[in-house]
């Protein structure tokens, strides 16, 4: 292994994270693991340098303060015991002297090198891929999101071809989009991609269903039978890849942190597809996913876009989808995109795409009434998509949207900015 690294064992802290990155910020590698983790799980990892023991707010679990099994203090690693306090005054005077604490510790009592970067990082996770995978082959569910994108990547590169991806186009993403993940990882990276243009199924599923709930769900189960249709038509897989990465498995609740949304990367596959999980970002923010793929030389759009829901553009067309409107939105969005991107906005603003509502409005074109959609455009920003601003745009860039809209886009006839916060809007529609 290229890299150093210290163990941060999870008591119950929230700090956890913080301090995995303060590490990290050293320029020393660091992983967050349960605190019931095995002395020889532990002996497991190459270079471990160090274990950091954190405890705090959620150290009792059941009536019961959690404990390191005490084996591990015989392995002989330098251990810090680290248990915050309560207040929040006193909290942050530890934090500075935490710091320094820290620091000391990492650098000068475990001795840990300073080789914490993307490029150490990739060539432990191919060895590890590697080491794991063996000759056998593993399954991915490419989407085109960063996640999976990056994922892909990182297994093209250790395992080639014993990796076989899956795209399914369920026939509401963004334009040119599922081309793009063809074009990138079928002519570019020569993965062993299927694509699945599953278009119709998808469209002819959500006919006149109008209620968000219910396309949500009948797009998700409908995108885990394609998946599974795909599976099982081929032979000898023995492992499923993944783009689970770090903040996915604390909002999945840890052993010591509650549950806040359970995520499912590839939808929850049914029960009697047993596969070997590999999941090589597990153990990185977002940030570093995208410093990832930069350095694995995915292009630079598919590392940096905006966040966009699993459904896709069925929850920007509002109520029942139409073929007419589902358009109408995957254009005005590629608009707006471009636009946004010519006038530097790409790297300002944190989301912004268009809806198109299920009702039409009166108005003129060529001297003839017409009866077509609306168009509304939201842009907004956030820092962890809990609450959200309405950005500013400026009028020109909102007049340029507006008229490339109305002149480009078929069946619509109005555009609207969309003016509301979240709360107590949300940020997307449905
Ligand atoms: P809301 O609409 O809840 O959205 O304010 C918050 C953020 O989550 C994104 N979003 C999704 N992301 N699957 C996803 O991966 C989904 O089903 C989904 N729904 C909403 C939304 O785009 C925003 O960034």
């Amino acid at each position: 292994m290229k890299q150093d690294l210290i163990i941060i064992l999870d008591l119950g802290s929230t700090q956890n994270t913080v301090i995995a990155r303060e590490i990290r910020n050293f320029g020393v590698y660091s992983e967050i693991h349960p605190h019931d983790i095995t002395a020889e799980e532990l002996q497991g990892f190459e270079n471990v340098k160090g274990i950091i023991l954190n405890g705090g707010e959620n150290r009792m679990v059941d009536g019961k303060e959690v404990e390191v099994r005490p084996e591990i203090y015989d392995l002989g690693f330098p251990m810090l015991s680290i248990d915050y306090p309560q207040s929040r005054c006193e909290k942050q005077m530890n934090g500075s002297i935490e710091n320094a604490l820290l620091e000391k510790f990492v650098l000068e009592d475990c001795g840990a090198k300073t080789n914490w970067n993307m490029k150490n990082f990739i060539e432990d996770q191919v060895e590890l891929i590697r080491q794991q995978v063996k000759d056998k082959k593993v399954l991915l569910a490419l989407s085109g999101g960063v996640d999976s994108s990056v994922v892909a990547a990182m297994l093209i590169k250790a395992i080639g071809q014993q990796l076989v991806c899956v795209h399914v186009n369920h026939g509401l993403m963004r334009k040119n989009e599922s081309e793009n993940v063809v074009k990138v990882f079928r002519d570019e990276l020569h993965a062993n991609l299927i694509y699945v243009d599953a278009t119709e199924r998808f469209l002819g599923k959500l006919e006149c269903i109008a209620d968000p709930e219910e396309k949500r769900k009948i797009i998700g189960g409908e995108f885990i039978r394609v998946f599974e249709e795909e599976a099982r038509k081929l032979e000898g897989i023995d492992f499923l890849g993944q783009g689970t990465i770090y903040p996915d498995i604390i909002e999945s609740g840890t052993k010591t942190a509650k549950m806040v949304k359970s995520h499912h990367n590839v939808g929850g596959l049914p029960e009697d597809m047993q596969f070997e999980l590999v999941e090589p970002l597990k153990q990185l923010f977002k940030d570093e996913v995208r410093a990832c793929g930069v350095e694995l030389g995915l292009p630079h759009d598919m590392v940096y876009r905006q966040p966009f829901p699993g459904p896709g553009l069925g929850v920007r067309c509002l109520g029942a989808i139409t073929r007419d409107r589902l358009e109408a939105v995957r254009e005005s969005d590629a608009i707006l995109r471009e636009e946004f991107a010519k006038a530097g906005l790409d790297k300002k603003v944190w989301q912004y795409f268009t809806v198109a509502p299920d009702f039409k409005s009166v108005g003129m074109k060529n001297n003839a009434r017409v009866f077509e959609y609306m168009v509304i455009i939201r842009a907004i920003n956030t820092v962890d998509a809990m609450t959200a601003s309405v950005e500013k745009v400026d009028w020109n860039v909102l007049e340029r949207v507006t008229s490339r809209i109305l002149n480009e886009v078929e069946n619509v006839n109005r555009v609207c900015y969309d003016m509301s916060p979240k709360p107590p809007a949300t940020i997307e529609f449905e």
